[in-house]
Parts: C-alpha cells; structure tokens; sequence
C-alpha cells in the first residue's frame, strides 16, 4: 500500500509537466485546421462572376497570360517587349484596369473575345498587367 501512493503522485506529477506539451500541440493544429474553415463560406469569388471585373489581378502573373494568349502579336507594349500593331499601342492607350478587363473579356472592334479561353482569373491578371506596365488610369 504504502509504496503505491508515491507512484501515483510521480504519475500525476509527469502529467501535470506534460500537460502544457499537450495544449500546445493541440493548440496549434487546431489553429491550423480552422483557419480555412473561417474563410470558406465568405469568399464569393466563385459566385460573383457576373461580368464584373475582380477586385485586382496579378499583373506578375498577367505578363505571362499576355506572352501565350497572342496578345503580342497584335499589340505594342513595351513591358511585354512587343510591338504588334494591329491593335492600339497600349502604352499609349492608357487603359485602366476595369476597361481593359472589359475589352479582353468581350472582344470588340477587331479583338476576339478571350472569356471563352481564357480564365476569369488570367483575364484580371492580363488586364492588371496591361493597366500597370502602361500606367492606366485606375
Ligand atoms: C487580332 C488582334 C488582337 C489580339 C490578338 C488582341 N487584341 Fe487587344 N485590341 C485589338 C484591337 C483591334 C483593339 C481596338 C478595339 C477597339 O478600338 O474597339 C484592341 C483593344 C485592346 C484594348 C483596349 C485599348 C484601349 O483602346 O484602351 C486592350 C486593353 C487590349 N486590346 C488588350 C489585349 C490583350 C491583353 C490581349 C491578349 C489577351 C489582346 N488585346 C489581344 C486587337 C487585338
């Protein structure tokens, strides 16, 4: 009996030292795990499609979108290093970002239409790339 108890009480004592191990572990997967929980349900990317330009696209990424979608092959932009003319030179257009977005999308006066080609996300990106290398009106 006697040699029980000091046993138990090193048992309880190496718990009570582990214990904060443990909510630190815990703690910090479960801060993990929610954290895509808490934004899913708020981003209303997928739904909002409605022909309205996003928010802002990757211009980075944009300079990419414009080198393999033949936008060089029609149009001068000096950040792409081309000098396509059969469209406007688009540094000296000064198109702003939602116009471009715009135009890209829906085609018009002798440009084609890339929402069927190109992703909603590409045209943003290649419309913020447009709208930055050629200091657009914002
Ligand atoms: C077949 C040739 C052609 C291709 C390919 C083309 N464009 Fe165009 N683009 C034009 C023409 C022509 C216009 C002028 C349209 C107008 O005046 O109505 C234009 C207009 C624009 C404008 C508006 C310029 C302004 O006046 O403010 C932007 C921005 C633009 N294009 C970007 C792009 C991008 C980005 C791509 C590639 C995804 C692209 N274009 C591909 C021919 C082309």
């Amino acid at each position: 009996m006697g040699k029980i108890a000091p046993v138990r009480r090193l048992v309880i004592l190496l718990l009570v030292l582990a214990l904060p191990f443990f909510v630190v572990a815990c703690g910090s997967s479960s801060s993990e795990n929610t954290a895509p929980e808490t934004v899913e349900g708020t981003l209303p990317q997928e739904e909002d499609t409605g022909g309205n330009a996003p928010a802002e696209g990757d211009a980075a990424a944009g300079k990419e979108v414009f080198a393999s979608a033949g936008c060089a092959g029609c149009h001068t932009l000096e950040a792409a290093g081309s000098s396509g003319t059969t469209g406007p030179n688009l540094d000296e257009s000064g198109t702003g970002y939602e116009e471009a977005f715009e135009q890209i999308s829906n085609g018009g006066g002798g440009m084609p239409a890339y929402k069927d080609q190109l992703e909603e996300k590409e045209i943003a990106d290649v419309a913020a790339f447009v709208a930055e290398s050629a200091g657009g009106r914002r």
